[in-house]
């Protein structure tokens, strides 16, 4: 098993790059299926939930081509299946925009129920109601398959219940070609959601008002192929901005839409943190303990529950209280036990988390629990003393491209190391 090793105590300083944003590229490639042409996609983050999603779309007969590591050809037309079997699926959440994008083009899609982070319970049921909506009729099968089936698709009405991006996302890549008009109303607005939109107007689709909370979109009757290029990654940028703060680093954060990160940079501004940006790069410096300030998470464009883990790290060394509340996931402070085993004194009741901010960390062997936890405990090694051993970093390498090769870049002392197989068993202590 390999771990991260990290040395911690070195403020990061220099300059970073940042990828193609992973949660706009799960969708869009899937969103290739309903192209007939081939799609030439560019600024594609190579990390594994990436590379699992092309695997399943080769395997159900996709050509692609890498034209280079961040940019791939794909041509869909030869998909002749709309069956993904559990194997595949279970590797990444995303998979299931495969039953909007398959039932879309086939009016027909069987699906095993996704894989992914664990962060409390991830139901469906806004993605089936979508699909409901539009005509199709679904049913839960053996194997938790999900077999939705229409004869025809016809554009509805459809209100979600929870502001969801997943079922945004999943109506949108049904509802691209079905007849008629599709009003989307309580729609999430993330960045994602507005880059999936511009893909598919890009292929020749209608859609309208993707970044609002109502989005219409009046079916076509084909998709052409196109060329475009993936949105940066916010939460990637917004992870390497915490991390520089949290360091007491000056990072130059590049390629991101400052736009996209206004929620980010106003709470590290609450916290003290000196930020400038630029047209397409924010600077972050800080030069002493961060000030306390409480957090609640939000669907954009309030602050997203994929930087709270980073937050935390940062406001466990605030002078002062912190509180943070999850409103988006039950279950997204399990974090917290290893960020304890460093030295933070963090107590979590529910979906609440309240930080008595301490000054400094010391390294530990942890464990990276799920995608944005891993981050967070990567910074918490940056900043703690001593060494820091994270087990479990595929979480972290589903979302982050080149992530040690970056943090080294920006001066911090991390090497991913082989453990023989005797070396893994960590004492995370007792429960
Ligand atoms: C997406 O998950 C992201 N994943 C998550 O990012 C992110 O945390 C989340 O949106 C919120 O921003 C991808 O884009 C692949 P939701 P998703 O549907 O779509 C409830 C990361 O670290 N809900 O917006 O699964 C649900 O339980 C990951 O990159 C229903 O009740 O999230 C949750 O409480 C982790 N019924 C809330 O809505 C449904 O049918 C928001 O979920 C769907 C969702």
């Amino acid at each position: 098993m390999d771990k991260f090793v990290i040395t911690g105590g070195t403020p990061l300083t220099g300059e970073v790059t940042i990828s193609g944003a992973k949660n706009a590229v799960v969708a869009i490639l899937p969103a290739t299926i309903l192209a007939e042409d081939v799609c030439r996609i560019e600024n594609i983050p190579n990390i594994s939930d990436v590379s699992a999603m092309i695997n399943i779309l080769s395997i159900m007969g996709a050509h692609v081509k890498y034209i280079n590591k961040n940019t791939i050809e794909i041509d869909t037309r030869y998909i002749n299946s709309y069956v993904v079997e559990h194997e595949l699926s279970k590797q990444l959440r995303a998979s299931y925009y495969l039953i909007g994008a398959l039932l879309g083009r086939f009016n027909h899609a069987e699906v095993a129920m996704p894989g992914g982070c664990y962060l409390g319970v991830r139901p469906i049921d806004q993605h089936i109601k979508g699909f409901e909506a539009l005509g199709a009729t679904v049913t839960m099968e053996e194997n938790a398959m999900v077999n939705a089936r229409a004869d025809k698709l016809l554009g509805n009405s459809i209100y979600l219940d929870v502001v969801s991006v997943g079922a945004t996302i999943n109506c949108m890549l049904a509802a691209v070609k079905a007849k008629g008009l599709t009003i989307i109303e309580n729609a999430a607005k993330e960045p994602h959601i507005v880059d999936l939109a511009n893909f598919l107007n890009t292929l020749g689709a209608d859609i309208r008002g993707a970044g609002t909370d109502v989005i219409k979109i009046r079916g076509v009757e084909k998709l052409h192929g196109c060329e475009y290029s993936i949105i940066p990654d916010q939460i990637e940028a917004g992870t390497y901005m915490v991390a520089a703060a949290a360091t007491k680093g000056d990072v130059l954060v590049k390629n991101v839409i400052p736009k996209h990160l206004e929620s980010i940079t106003a709470k590290l501004i609450e916290c003290g943190v000196e930020i400038t940006e630029y047209d397409d790069s924010i600077r972050v410096r800080m030069t002493r303990r961060p000030g306390k300030c409480n957090i609640k998470t939000m669907p954009h464009p309030g602050f997203p529950t994929d930087m709270q883990p980073q937050f935390s790290v940062l406001l466990s060394q605030a002078k002062g209280m912190s509180i943070i509340s999850e409103s988006v996931w039950d279950n997204r402070f399990r974090y917290a036990e290893q960020l304890s085993r460093m030295g933070a004194v963090i107590h979590v009741d529910g979906k609440t988390a309240v930080i008595e901010g301490v000054d400094g960390l010391r390294g530990a062997p942890i464990r990276a629990d799920d995608l944005r936890a891993g981050a967070a405990m990567m910074i918490a090694g940056f900043i703690a003393g001593g060494v820091t051993e994270i087990e479990d970093i595929h979480h972290i390498e589903r979302g982050y491209e080149n992530v040690v090769e970056k943090f080294r870049a920006l001066g911090a002392n991390i090497e991913r190391r082989e453990f023989p197989d005797d070396d893994q068993k960590i004492q995370l202590g007792a429960g």
